[in-house]
């Protein structure tokens, strides 16, 4: 099978169980009018995430990687009225054009955009000792996923999830000679999850509109 067919398979489960859906198709709209490179997940993996989200009743949520604030959308739709997303992107622009499209979705005071490179970001909100999130998604520089998920480990409660996504990487997560600079970070990862006993994970390959691809999914025991 080829990737049109993988990309139209997409389009049909979209279209059967997802459907128009005006706020996240004006998200995408808006990002690729403001030049944002398409590289938000498809509409099937960000019902996954909401899915996953709602299914641990999560209400606080961080996602490393925001983009156009497409991912960022879903997960706050699963958080409910009290729920919170925090969201950090390297990008001020980025967070310029996800700020508006979380905004017209409805979810402006649910969502905070940080703006900076994500491991400053990151020592910043653990010297204000946060709560412990339900679920991480990391979604950013491929090449630290590790180290956020150092970050995140400690800082996710008992039964919360965190979802790395973009491990496979056209299979260069295989070989360790790819030069690849992110799958070798995908292999670094499953090192440190190999006998990790605080996590319980699996890694699930994937096709779609997005190519061959991806991610891991991490429980916190
Ligand atoms: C794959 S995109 C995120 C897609 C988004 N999660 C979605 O699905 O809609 C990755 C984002 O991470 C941002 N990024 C790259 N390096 C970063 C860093 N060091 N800290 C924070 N964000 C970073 C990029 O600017 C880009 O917007």
């Amino acid at each position: 099978m080829s990737e049109g067919a993988w990309t139209a398979i997409d389009e049909y489960v979209a279209e059967q169980l997802i459907g128009d859906d005006a706020a996240l198709d004006a998200a995408l709209a808006a990002s690729a009018e403001a030049g944002l490179p398409a590289i938000a997940v498809s509409p099937p993996q960000g019902k996954l995430l909401h899915l996953l989200a709602r299914s641990i009743r999560a209400r606080s949520v961080l996602e490393i990687g925001t983009l156009g604030g497409y991912s960022t959308i879903w997960l706050a739709r699963a958080v409910g009225e009290q729920g919170r997303v925090l969201s950090l992107e390297a990008d001020a622009r980025y967070a310029g054009v996800a700020r508006a499209n979380i905004a017209r979705a409805g979810f402006a005071e649910t969502v905070e955009v940080r703006v900076g490179p994500a491991l400053d970001t990151l020592a910043l909100i653990a010297a204000e000792g946060p709560a412990p999130f339900d679920l991480v998604f990391i979604d950013a520089d491929k090449v630290n996923t590790p180290e956020y998920f150092r970050w995140a480990l400690p800082r996710t409660r008992p039964g919360g999830l965190i979802v790395a996504d973009n491990v496979i990487r056209g299979g260069t997560i295989g070989d360790p000679q790819s030069g690849d600079p992110g799958g070798l970070a995908a292999r670094r990862l499953h090192e440190m999850l190999h006998g990790e006993p605080r996590v319980s994970a699996t890694t699930i390959q994937t096709v779609g509109l997005k190519g061959y691809d991806g991610f891991t999914l991490m429980l916190v025991e």
